[in-house]
């Protein structure tokens, strides 16, 4: 394992069916007003929504309600809502939805007390807050981005035609995250599976970097091993409690910055997948999908020995006679056919990708140098064309 590196992480998990318990201890430790984000009401549906507003009124808190907050949160309803939460002099903001309420709801603890545009402070300069900060916790409803124990934020903005995360530092981490699995029975199999291909995306843009023995990768191999035996179970019964516990509980490990230490880490298929967000709208798992074989084809002679690795190690591939150019293409053939079953799509038309889109999909594209192969324009227009 080389390089240097500090690792912490600050946000307090309680985990299991009966998280919900830790709410009220949690809330003990912030002021009176609560300011209650969510998304389109999936979570008046479920009920959890009751069964927090029950728990802020027994805490004696002020409830501020942020409703509507979108898939792939927009800089305007990020305005919006760091208003709202000034305006309010809010002590706590309780994201309650997925990956996009806590996104938002960090963007927006960030942005409350600044008083220029946040959109070009925080995600074009991607300049690092220095106004005030107000806390953030979390009660996840939908697994995938690890948003629940990171400093990820990712906004769009359509006007822009831009999808851009900023990574901030443990003083954006959520505070605490509530992680129920029975919450995420109810998500919507497309959705459920677009997570589960989030989550796969994370550990393989942390694995495909680095030459050197490292433990974070046998970390990640475990990782993905858990999510295909469970995602296996969970595609054909969604209310396995053990596949859906052991998937939220990957996610979580899968991006909270654990299995990326000492490790440049790629990043690739993210910035291409966003891109095509900012373009379509699309469910962000799924703008994955669509890219990733092309990516790791294009990539794969790069880093021939952990392609071979991955599929020996994580796909049981059996490595007897067979070239390290051999292993790595059944690993990908391997990682292809699990796509398959699960049910992600897996060509850019279907998110509504066109071949006028390929010149500003690729501006949107930030290219990053950490995997193993820096893409060249032509090679990212190139792995457009391949996925549609
Ligand atoms: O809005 P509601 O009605 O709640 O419906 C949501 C939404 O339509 C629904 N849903 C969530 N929980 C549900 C449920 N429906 C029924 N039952 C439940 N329990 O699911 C839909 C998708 O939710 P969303 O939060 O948008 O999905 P996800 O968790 O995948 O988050 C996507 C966002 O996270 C960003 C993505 O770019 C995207 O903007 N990411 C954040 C990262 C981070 N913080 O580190 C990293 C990721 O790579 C990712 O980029
Ligand atoms: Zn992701």
């Amino acid at each position: 394992m080389l390089g240097n590196f500090m690792y912490s992480n600050p946000t307090r998990l309680h985990f299991g069916d009966k998280a919900l318990d830790g709410l009220a201890q949690e809330l003990k430790n912030y002021g009176p007003t609560v300011m209650l984000t969510y998304g389109g009401g999936s979570i008046k549906k479920s009920g959890i929504y009751d069964s927090i507003v029950a728990i802020l009124n027994a805490a004696g808190k002020k409830i501020v309600e942020l409703p509507g907050v979108m898939s792939n949160p927009t800089s305007d309803k990020l305005i919006e809502g760091a208003k709202l939460a000034r305006d309010n002099k809010v002590d706590l903001i309780l994201a309650v939805g997925g990956g996009s309420v806590c996104d938002y709801s960090k963007a927006v603890s960030v942005s409350a007390y600044y008083d220029g545009d946040p959109w070009e402070k925080y995600f074009l300069k991607m300049e690092e807050p220095e106004c005030k900060i107000i806390p953030v916790g979390c009660v996840l409803t939908m697994v995938g981005t690890g948003s629940e124990m990171n400093g990820g934020s990712v906004i769009t903005n359509h006007a822009q035609k831009l999808k851009i995360g900023h990574v901030f530092g443990d003083n954006v981490f959520p505070k605490f995250s509530i992680l129920n699995p029975t919450y995420t029975f109810s998500v919507p199999q497309y959705q459920m599976v677009a997570g589960f291909f989030d989550i796969m995306s994370h550990i393989m843009e942390q694995y495909f970097s680095g030459q050197d023995d490292n433990t974070s990768d046998y970390i990640a191999e475990g990782l993905m091993k858990s999510l295909i035996t469970s995602s296996r179970i969970a595609v054909k019964n969604p209310r396995d409690y053990e596949a859906r516990s052991n998937i939220m509980w990957t996610a979580t490990w899968a991006l909270n910055t654990l299995i990326g230490k000492a490790k440049t880490q790629d990043w690739m298929v993210h910035m291409i997948g966003q891109s095509v967000g900012a373009y379509t709208n699309a469910t962000h798992g799924m703008t994955l999908s669509a890219v990733s074989l092309a990516y790791y084809r294009t990539i794969m002679n790069a880093g021939l020995k952990k392609f071979a690795r991955f599929a020996v190690n994580v796909w049981g591939v059996n490595p007897e006679g067979r070239s390290d150019e051999e292993l790595a293409k059944a690993g990908l053939s391997a990682l292809e056919s699990w796509m398959r079953e699960i049910g992600v799509v897996m060509n850019l038309r279907e998110l509504g990708v066109t071949e006028d889109m390929y010149e500003g999909i690729a501006d949107g594209t930030f290219i990053l140098e950490g995997g193993y192969k820096k893409l060249t324009r032509e090679e990212v227009i190139a792995i457009l064309k391949e996925s549609m």
